[in-house]
């Protein structure tokens, strides 16, 4: 009987284990039993044990699975036409006052069959996978009733099922008011708290609660009503905070121990030291600023003077960030906000799966955690930043298995 399932021998690891650089063991194995990695170190430290299937790395650099912690990528239809009314002169949040934006994809993610939301995902899906990513969180927030978003959230768990990859899910039932409550925020909010929100998490379709905290979405008191509610239930919280305006959301969701914060380019300092003293993470999302147009950074010195955890994210939704690439998000968070490649690569792995309240069990290659790995042909772990639209992977690794192609 084999003493490990697999080995992998002839590979470099970047651990990202340790609170910065790469945690780099060059010439190393790692081992894998029951999907849990087994063993890691130095080639030349490695037992000998007999191992049920020997892979040869041929020389690529294996690090943690990346973890996406911050996706729309469940939704109908796109915004091409809105892109293109922007870039003739209308705001975002002036589309979102005149019922386009977000309650465009409303209307479209409404009208699609769950089996066409979960066709018309796919591409968007596989081209994250294409990267090495093996862990991805999907919200809901474009359906707005009771049955769209159970549908959302439905699709987010098959792809889970069917697509290899573990998916969390985050309900973002307070993302825009659904025009049948034109006027009344607080009835819906009412419906969401007392009948939504409980009846989604019976069905166990609900990981974490999210919510958009802005002058074109939530107040600060509705978000609160919000977490109330998920925290009765149980349920970790997150929020879309300070992404057009200074609306105290950072502070809201420290105070309620939240995982995470994202976006954050109008971020003050009590923000941040609210969110360091909860160990609350800051999500960037650079595709959303750049495709805004954004020029506003998120104050990333201060963060990380505050030791504040940094993630990345690609935000893939239609409307601020239609973007499936997580390297790009890496390259973007160093030519935008000015992270160091190992910063970037952090924020796609320990602390991306720090936002999602899971890093006791993958983001980063340790004995007893998930073999959960990427494979990558590169020179340097710092290379997977560098590219713009090229892919080096060289094969993800899941709980131990290679998922086909
Ligand atoms: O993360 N800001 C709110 N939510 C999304 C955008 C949603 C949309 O425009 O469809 C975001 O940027
Ligand atoms: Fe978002």
């Amino acid at each position: 009987m084999a003493e490990w399932d697999a080995l992998w021998v002839n590979v470099h690891l970047a651990t990202m284990d340790e609170e910065s650089g790469y945690g780099e063991i060059r010439d190393a194995a790692i081992a894998v039993k029951d999907g849990r990695i087994a063993w890691l170190g130095a080639r030349a430290a490695l037992p000998h044990r007999r191992a049920g299937t020997v892979h040869d790395g041929e020389g690529c650099w294996l690090t943690p699975g990346l973890i996406d912690c911050h996706t729309h990528i469940v939704h109908g239809g796109n915004r091409s036409a809105e892109f293109e009314a922007r870039l003739s002169g209308a705001s975002y949040e002036d589309i979102a006052r005149q019922g386009g934006g977000i309650l465009s994809t409303v209307r479209a993610t409404r009208s699609a069959s769950e089996r066409d939301l979960f066709e018309q995902s796919l591409p968007r899906v596989h081209a994250l996978l294409a990267e090495g990513v093996t862990t991805l969180e999907i919200k809901s927030g474009y359906g707005l009733d009771l049955d769209s978003e159970a549908k959302m959230l439905r699709v987010a768990r098959r792809i889970g099922r069917e697509l290899q990859v573990r998916v969390r899910t985050t309900f973002l039932g307070a993302h825009a008011l659904p025009p049948e409550y034109a006027g009344r925020a607080d009835d819906y909010i009412d419906m969401l708290c007392g009948h939504m929100l409980p009846a989604l998490a019976a069905e166990g379709l609900v990981d974490a609660v999210d919510a958009f905290c802005e002058r074109i979405g939530f107040t600060a008191a509705q978000t609160e009503r919000v977490f109330g509610t998920a925290r009765a239930l149980g349920l970790p919280v997150k929020l879309h905070a300070e992404q057009l305006s200074d609306q105290g959301g950072a502070g809201l969701v420290a105070r309620f121990g939240g995982l995470s914060a994202d976006h954050l380019e109008y971020l003050g300092a009590e923000g941040i030291a609210a969110m360091a003293a909860a160990g609350t993470v800051a999500v960037l999302l650079p595709g959303a600023f750049y495709f805004l147009r954004e020029t506003r950074q998120p104050p990333i010195q201060a963060l990380r003077d505050a030791g504040v955890p940094i993630a990345l994210a690609t935000d893939c939704n239609p409307g601020t960030s239609p973007m499936t690439s997580l390297l790009l998000a890496m390259n973007m968070g160093c030519t935008l906000f000015r992270l160091t490649p190992a910063e970037a690569l952090a924020g796609v792995t320990r602390n991306a799966a720090r936002a999602l309240g899971i890093f006791d069990d993958t983001g980063s290659l340790a004995v007893g955690k998930a073999a959960d790995f990427a494979l990558w042909r590169v020179d340097r772990p710092g290379e997977l930043a560098y590219g713009l639209g090229a892919c080096p992977s060289a094969g993800r690794v899941v709980l131990g298995r290679q998922p086909r192609p």
